[in-house]
């Protein structure tokens, strides 16, 4: 067993520092490819070919993906962009490739909702009475979530977001933030009950997401100070 958040951060890192030039010129590329990806991951469990597989397949290669924690990665170097200082070198390159990489996140993370909406949305609908608490909460926070994912993501793309107006595009991303929000409550939901197996995952997440609010919040409140009139006043007097 190993951290797939961890393992899936550094792999982003890599990936959008490593492939920054070709994302920005060859998006449509990556799309096509996280497409395929996930056709993958559906075939790898409809047909059996997971039985088949070798086990390290699975664990290192095919878990991160479709238990979500590599497009959950993607999201966090996502709203840690947002969060960091747009001035330091490292952040500003990868802010150029933001949209790409939340656009791949969104359509990696609907193999991660094909694979376990399978059983849970299917119980959900049918049958909730027989889910575990837990689970039957989570599916609920995953409705919420992919009804917020789904607009996010076609708003990233830049053709849909040059025909909107600008100040309705921002008010539309500001969804990012709840939607950030439910991917932390929905893994706790569904970790804290198996706290002895999964507490390092519990603390790595709330390291994670925990850090992140600190850095926004200081950075909205340095923000508002900065663009606050009295200050402005108090500059020019
Ligand atoms: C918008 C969508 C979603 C996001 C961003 C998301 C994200 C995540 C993340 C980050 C984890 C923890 C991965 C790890 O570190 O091991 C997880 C676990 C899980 N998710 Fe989701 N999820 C989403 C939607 C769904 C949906 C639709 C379902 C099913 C109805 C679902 C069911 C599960 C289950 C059962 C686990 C636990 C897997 C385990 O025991 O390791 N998720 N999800």
């Amino acid at each position: 067993m190993y951290l797939y958040i961890l393992v899936s951060i550094i792999l982003t890192l890599l990936f959008a520092f490593g492939c920054n030039a070709a994302l920005r010129k060859h998006a449509g590329s990556f799309y096509i490819l996280a497409v395929l990806i996930i056709l993958f991951e559906v075939i790898y469990y409809q047909t059996g070919l997971r039985d088949a597989a070798p086990e390290w397949l699975t664990q290192y290669i095919v878990n991160p993906f479709k238990r979500g924690a590599l497009p959950t990665a993607m999201f966090i170097v996502v709203m840690y962009i947002g969060a960091l200082d747009a001035k330091k070198t490292s952040v500003s390159k990868l802010m150029g490739i933001r949209g790409e990489l939340s656009i791949i996140a969104c359509i990696l993370t609907l193999g991660h909702n094909i694979v376990y909406g399978q059983k849970h949305f299917v119980n959900l609908f049918t049958n909730p009475g027989e889910m575990k608490p837990q689970a039957f909460i989570a599916a609920i926070i995953s409705l919420v979530m992919i009804a917020i994912m789904l607009p996010l993501m076609i708003t990233s793309f830049t053709s849909v977001r040059k025909k909107m107006r600008a100040a309705s595009w921002k008010n539309l991303q500001r969804l990012a933030y709840p939607f950030f929000a439910l991917i932390y409550i929905h893994v706790m939901v569904l970790f804290v009950p198996k706290f002895s197996e999964k507490y390092l995952d519990i603390i790595a997440y709330t390291l994670i997401f925990g850090i992140y609010a600190v850095l926004r919040i200081t950075k909205a409140v340095k923000t508002a100070k900065n663009n606050s009139p009295q200050l402005d006043y108090a500059e020019n007097a």
